[in-house]
């Protein structure tokens, strides 16, 4: 029997989940990174729930009960459950068959959850814990994911894994940083007996794109790509990316600056895309393009890129030189992510405060003119609205002005003479 050391309302709703279960004679189990994490004292609010018949049996009567909406995916027999501040994936039990290499599994549906925790990637994600009323809370772990967790071991169920599904190989590297667990002995074999295989070609580069992007979203990024390149070659991504000692100074810097950023502004920052920009900053423009679009990197992420690359080569001088609106016209659009890309390369600690502090007040500004303002003054709706309020931006930007009065004065003074 573990004890459930989870929040009270997470505690709630599995307990409504299992009660409801066993009334329709339903067993239900939470499985795999939320059971883990339980164990490792880790906060995860994700709900993944695996019940040994078919979710559509007990979906109904659950979102009622939980005032929620669902998605039902009859293929997969698999449910989402929208709740206010949450969602629950709820999966009916099944085992994969891989009809060849790398290729998307056949799945079939197994009262057996035995089998559904087999299909699994690592022993440390295979285990479930019974939240029926009766067994509530008592652990199941065929495959001895416990002990590996005890023994800060990543280890697969079986020889074909890594070659049923490539993507595990960059998984495991991602759970052995995240948790700096170590690769275990056979696993670790296994796995470069399928890289030596060149895996990675049998699988989408969407697939391969989504997990290095999780791999740079990891707190110990720096880890990962070294263990990315040792195990697998970063040629993985693409011939031409590059990762060194000059490299592995400028993470870090990345890392200080986002994190400053965070702090004085409250704003986000992927700070992921701008390792990938690192990464891949020997890519010629046509090559980088094509590997966005293999990774199907969204658009406005595409668009921060390609910004980033083309400003990748500014002249120091010109940032040196430019005053804060200026460096605006220099620069924008302005992202977050390509300023601190610039600003981490940067070996001037002076200019690199000059760029941050542009950063910052860039993010800060907020022009107390607006549409409303401007037609009081006597102005008519039109493009010299967007001109007014981009000048009035620029001339705070530079703090000519910055109450209201010294805006109203500048508008006046600028456009109205
Ligand atoms: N899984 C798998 N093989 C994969 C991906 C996922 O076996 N290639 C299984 C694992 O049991 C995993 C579960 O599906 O625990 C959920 O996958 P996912 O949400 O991607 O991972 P988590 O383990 O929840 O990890 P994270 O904390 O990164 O979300």
């Amino acid at each position: 029997m573990v004890k459930l050391k989870i929040i009270p309302e997470l505690i709630r709703l599995l307990k409504i989940i299992g009660r409801e279960c066993a009334k329709l004679k339903i067993n239900a189990y939470l499985v795999g990174g939320p059971v883990r994490d339980l164990f490792l004292g880790k906060a995860n609010i994700d709900l993944d729930i695996v019940l040994d018949k078919d979710v559509k049996t007990v979906l109904p009567s659950l979102a009622k009960l939980l005032s929620a909406k669902y998605i039902y995916h009859p293929q997969f027999k698999t449910a989402k459950l929208f709740l206010d501040s949450l969602y629950i994936d709820i999966a009916t039990a099944r085992e994969e068959i891989y009809p060849c290499l790398g290729s998307l599994p056949r799945v079939f549906p197994t009262t057996d959850i035995k089998k559904d925790l087999f299909r699994r990637d690592f022993s440390i994600n295979a285990m479930a814990i019974k939240i029926c009323e009766g067994g509530l809370g008592e652990l199941l772990d065929p495959y001895n994911g416990w002990e590996d967790l005890r023994k800060g071991k990543i280890r697969v169920l079986h020889e074909k894994s890594f070659l049923d599904d490539p993507t595990r190989i960059i998984r495991a590297i991602r759970f052995c940083v995240r948790l700096d667990f170590t690769l275990e002995k056979n696993t670790r074999l296994w796995l470069k007996k399928a890289v030596s295989r060149r895996v990675f070609s049998q699988i989408s580069s969407a697939r391969l794109g989504n997990e290095i992007f999780k791999l740079l979203q990891e707190k110990n990024l720096l880890a990962g790509i070294k263990k990315l390149r040792d195990l697998c070659g970063l040629k993985i991504i693409h011939p031409q990316i590059i990762f060194n000692r000059r490299w592995e100074r400028y993470f870090p810097e990345v890392s200080k600056w986002s994190r400053d950023f965070v702090q004085k502004t409250s704003q986000k920052v992927e700070e992921w895309l701008i390792y990938f920009i690192f990464l891949t900053v020997k890519l010629d423009k046509d090559a980088l393009q094509e590997l966005c679009d293999k990774y199907e990197l969204g658009k406005n992420n595409r668009l921060l890129v390609m910004h980033t690359y083309e400003l990748k080569r500014i002249e120091e001088a010109k940032l040196h030189n430019s005053k804060y609106s200026q460096l605006f016209n220099l620069l924008k659009p302005i992202f977050p992510e390509t300023i601190i890309f610039l600003i981490a390369r940067l070996e001037n600690k002076s200019l690199q405060k000059k760029l941050f502090e542009f950063l910052v007040r860039c993010s800060q500004i907020r022009l107390y003119t607006n549409g409303e303002r401007l037609k009081k003054l006597g102005f008519s709706p039109g493009p010299i609205f967007n001109k007014i309020l981009a000048t009035l931006f620029l001339a705070k930007l530079d703090g000519k002005i910055s109450t209201q009065r010294e805006e109203e004065d500048f508008v006046k003074e600028t456009f109205l003479r």
